[in-house]
């Protein structure tokens, strides 16, 4: 039976360093050739998410069929369900899947032989970016023990926060979160002991390391203004020289918004080792469920 990768809790954290171990292993140059077709289902947009898997559907030899909303029958009005057996049926051994709602719960999904792995389902997870960034923190200070890493902008709505979140802790990092109120999820309970910063400028001088997320207008229910937002929490020059690390971002960035234009690809910036280490990630994912 193939494995299935929808929530980062379905991890232990000996696969965990077994994925990312092997991932380091594409990055250094090892080949595969495997065999078998992988449809990429695409509910929502994405650019390095879904060229990511593409391309390392290649490099390990797959073929490959993407399908995004408006081809898909799901939107038609097919089930999510009816759609992998039906995926299943015609010969794919692997679904990649974005999907515009939340795939919670999913053991129903433990019956269909078919490997699925979640390329992120609305606000709730997005496992693969998590492991990126994962990689990403393990290259620059060889440990999350110990380590302090902040969060700043949309909590509420972000599946990598979700995600990352409780990768970092299980790997003994400190968390801490910084954003308007409204973007704050009531209930944090879920992922340990987090700490809630209401001055940005006090929550970046504790972080090692900072991730911004992306203002995701499209699921706001109150517009919010994208000027007043970047005063108060976008990374404007003064908090990229207060920074005391590195700083992240899963991407896209909304610039003048999450943070100004000439500060994406800084000295500071790990943007571009995270679209990277996507690759190699999503590489050994793809290896892993194929595995079972
Ligand atoms: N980080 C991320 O998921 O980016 P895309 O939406 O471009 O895939």
């Amino acid at each position: 039976m193939p494995r299935r990768l929808i929530s980062i809790d379905d991890l232990s954290k000996e696969e965990i360093n077994s994925i990312l171990q092997r991932a380091k292993e594409y990055r250094a140059g090892k080949r595969e050739s495997l065999s078998g077709s992988v449809a990429l289902i695409f509910l929502e947009p994405s650019t390095r998410t879904r060229l990511s898997f593409e391309r390392a559907c290649k490099e390990l030899g797959f073929s490959f069929h993407s399908v995004s909303r408006p081809e898909s029958s799901i939107a038609k009005g097919e089930s999510f369900l009816d759609t992998l057996i039906t995926l299943k049926e015609l010969g794919f051994c692997m679904a990649v899947f974005r999907l515009n709602f939340v795939l919670f719960p999913y053991k129903w999904l433990e019956n269909i032989d078919i490997g699925l792995i979640n390329a992120g389902d609305a606000t709730h997870q997005h496992p693969t970016q998590a492991l990126t960034d994962l990689l990403c923190i393990m290259d620059e200070f060889e440990r999350l023990e110990g380590l302090n890493v902040l969060f700043v902008g949309d909590i509420l709505h972000s599946r990598v926060f979700r995600s990352d979140a409780k990768l970092f802790s299980l790997f003994g990092a400190n968390i801490g979160i910084c954003g308007p109120f409204e973007l704050l999820p009531e209930d944090l309970s879920p992922f340990g002991d987090i700490i809630v910063f209401k001055n940005i400028d006090e929550a970046i001088n504790w972080a090692d390391i900072t991730i911004w997320l992306r203002l995701q207008k499209e699921r706001h229910k109150h517009p919010i203004s994208d000027s007043s937002y970047f005063l108060q929490f976008g990374l404007t020059k003064e908090r990229h020289r207060a920074l005391k690390g590195k700083f992240m971002h899963p991407g896209p960035v909304i610039t003048g918004v999450d943070m100004e234009e000439s500060l994406v690809y800084s000295e500071k910036s790990l943007i571009k080792a995270q679209v990277r280490n996507g690759l190699y990630i999503r590489m050994a994912t793809l290896k892993w469920v194929l595995d079972g």
